[in-house]
């Protein structure tokens, strides 16, 4: 029987695994670079991305069922708590998984796994903008 995405590491596998994730974010974080509705999120970030890179690498691999690299190089995370301290609406989780889907676009991944991913990517993209505006709304009821 063909594994289930999000069973084990199928996810991880069927992601190419380190060298495929590690491909993605590449992708992911060039198209944050390029893409002109990205361009606020990409002020967000430290001038030079490669820890960024590193960092959504080291964290997608865990996230994706394989070895988890995050938390021994860069200590624990909550992906939402992360971001609280940014600025993230709508528009900006909307640029993040843009860059996100043409990434996930040009990789030989199975379609089904394509839109299994984008999928799954939507919630922590979403906790994020609901932790940030909670964060928000907190600070203006001070
Ligand atoms: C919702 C839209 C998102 C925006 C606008 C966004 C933006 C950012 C920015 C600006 C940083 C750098 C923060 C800093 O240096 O202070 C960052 C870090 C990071 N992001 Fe996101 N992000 C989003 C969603 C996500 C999602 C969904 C994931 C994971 C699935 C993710 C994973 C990470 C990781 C692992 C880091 C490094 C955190 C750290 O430094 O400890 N991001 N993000």
């Amino acid at each position: 029987m063909a594994a289930v995405y999000g069973d084990g590491d199928a996810s991880f596998q069927a992601a190419g695994a380190q060298a495929g994730i590690k491909r993605l974010v590449d992708h992911f974080y060039d198209h944050m670079e390029r893409a002109p509705a990205a361009a606020a999120i990409r002020g967000m970030h430290p001038e030079n991305l490669e820890v960024s890179r590193d960092k959504l690498y080291c964290f997608l691999c865990g996230w994706l069922g394989g070895e988890k690299l995050f938390a021994p190089k860069y200590g624990p995370i909550m992906i939402p708590r992360a971001h609280a301290h940014l600025e993230i609406g709508e528009p900006e989780r909307d640029a993040w998984l843009l860059c996100m889907e043409k990434a996930v676009a040009e990789q030989p991944y199975a379609e089904d796994f394509k839109a299994y991913l984008l999928r799954e990517i939507f919630v922590p993209a979403e906790r994020c903008r609901v932790f940030s505006q909670r964060r928000i709304e907190a600070e203006q009821a001070e």
